[in-house]
């Protein structure tokens, strides 16, 4: 089929994510067929080969057509595709999650499935929420969550969401939780300095607690990073003192790990950065290299063990589940996934790749319009700024995002910035001369749209 006949008949029978669709009319914004991947590029149709700097939609951490992972698909086909998960079990998933418990070596103990990082929101809610009617807390059945966090789109997901343009107009149809600040560094929220923060926005959390910890299940984070929100940073610390206030207020803490988790931030888990264990801990993306959907929930024996009892009614049962849990195909890649991460010494093998990306962000520094690099592990982003004074933000009408996209492409990178905010979120296999490269390339297109000298 021809590339025409192909992208008329995308545009007449698929209905896209996030898309106006409208917008397609205008060729520019027309979707790239690609046709092959390798390592850390993508290859379209017409042969053009682009750094997938976004590690397509922060999933693929080993590259694209990886031959380990390959393979054990090929294998595990051959051997069981797909099996009910209800009164039946098998090896991959038995493995992995015996793994996982052991590579995080703390009270994290339970594996629960399902097959994208909003169930595996979905699941961490109604968990915690059942936790307190199980522990006589029916009463405790709202959820602090953060300005600016995204955890997902179904619609426990979207009521702890916190970005207006993708959440507010489901409003009606979500239930309520209670907003706190979002610790966005750069532009804080109790006006202290990036230098001077003492974490004083986590008093925002504290005082709703102190009013109404009584009506509280549980708070749900963003470890380290608010991801779609723009790839807000914030310091480890903030989690450690969070742990603090979720014990005093006897609240559930609940760790959406879905796009920092599987070393994203240079460790396994980046609750690991803050030297607290959370009760409940999300996890996708990563968790397959990129190659399967699946997501897990995972958490305590505390947790598990006031479901755990005689259950003449029903009612102890965590009633959730779905088609695909626990898929098999999926758990023989996340298998696969752990022992190669091992094998890797992963966290040594990031290093000096984080580091090089630290050394290459200098370059944005000095740009008029840069007002904020920031970098945590393996993700590194540019806030863009009208006015480095102000901070005064560009507006969407204004499309920087979308023009320096484009100059992406030209020049050979998949780079999708996210409202004001180039960011890089590549494969880990990344060498250090590409990540010049794509530096390079971010650094180019940023020029290109907003010339530094006029
Ligand atoms: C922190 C976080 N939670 C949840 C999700 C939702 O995951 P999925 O797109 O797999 O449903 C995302 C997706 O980007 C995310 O970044």
């Amino acid at each position: 089929m021809d590339k025409k006949q192909l992208i008329d008949d995308d545009l007449k029978y698929i209905w896209r994510p996030f898309t106006q669709m409208k917008s397609l009319e205008d060729a520019s914004n027309r979707p790239i067929i690609i046709k092959r991947g390798k390592g850390i590029y993508l290859e379209d149709i017409d042969g053009n080969k682009y750094i997938d700097a976004v590690s397509s939609w922060w999933v693929n951490t080993l590259g694209h057509s990886n031959p380990r992972i390959n393979k054990v698909i090929y294998k595990q086909a051959k051997k069981i595709e797909h099996v009910i998960f209800a009164g039946f079990t098998h090896e991959p998933v038995i493995k992995f999650s015996k793994k996982l418990v052991e590579m995080m070596n703390n009270n994290l103990k339970h594996v629960f499935f399902s097959d994208n990082g909003s169930t595996a929101v979905e699941v961490a809610l109604k968990m915690a929420y059942q936790y307190q009617v199980l522990k006589g807390h029916s009463e405790k059945r709202k959820f602090i969550a953060l300005k600016n966090s995204y955890h997902g789109d179904t619609l426990g997901a979207v009521s702890v969401g916190g970005i207006d343009m993708y959440h507010k107009v489901y409003k009606p149809l979500l239930f309520e939780i209670i907003q706190a600040e979002s610790p966005y560094c750069y532009r804080c929220p109790v006006g202290c300095a990036k230098e001077t923060c003492n974490i004083d926005c986590l008093s925002s959390v504290e005082n709703i607690l102190k009013e109404h910890s009584k009506n509280i299940a549980g708070i749900i984070i963003e470890p380290l990073v608010q991801a779609a929100g723009g790839m807000i940073m914030y310091k480890a610390e903030y989690i450690t003192k969070l742990r603090k206030l979720c014990d005093k207020y006897n609240i559930l803490l609940i760790d959406d790990e879905v796009a920092m988790g599987f070393y994203r931030t240079g460790k396994l888990f980046a609750y690991e950065h803050a030297g607290v264990v959370p009760d409940i801990v999300c996890a996708a993306k990563g968790i397959t290299a990129g190659y399967m959907p699946l997501s897990v929930t995972i958490t305590t024996d505390e947790i598990f063990n006031a479901f755990y009892d005689e259950d003449k009614d029903g009612y102890k049962t965590f009633y959730h589940g779905h088609s695909y849990t626990a898929y098999p195909l999926a758990l023989a890649v996340a298998l696969e996934n752990l022992k190669i991460l091992q094998e890797m010494n992963i966290e040594e093998y990031l290093k000096p790749k984080i580091n090089k990306f630290s050394e290459q962000l200098e370059k944005f520094k000095k740009h008029k319009n840069v007002g904020d690099v920031r970098q945590t592990g393996m993700i590194c982003a540019v806030e863009l700024v009208k006015d480095k004074n102000t901070k005064e933000p560009f507006s969407y009408e204004d499309g920087i995002g979308k023009k320096i996209y484009l100059e992406g492409l030209k020049l050979g990178a998949i780079l999708r910035p996210m409202w004001n905010c180039i960011y890089f979120i590549t494969p880990y296999i990344i060498t250090e001369n590409e990540i010049e490269k794509l530096t390079g390339i971010a650094f180019q297109a940023l020029n290109k749209v907003l010339p530094d000298k006029e």
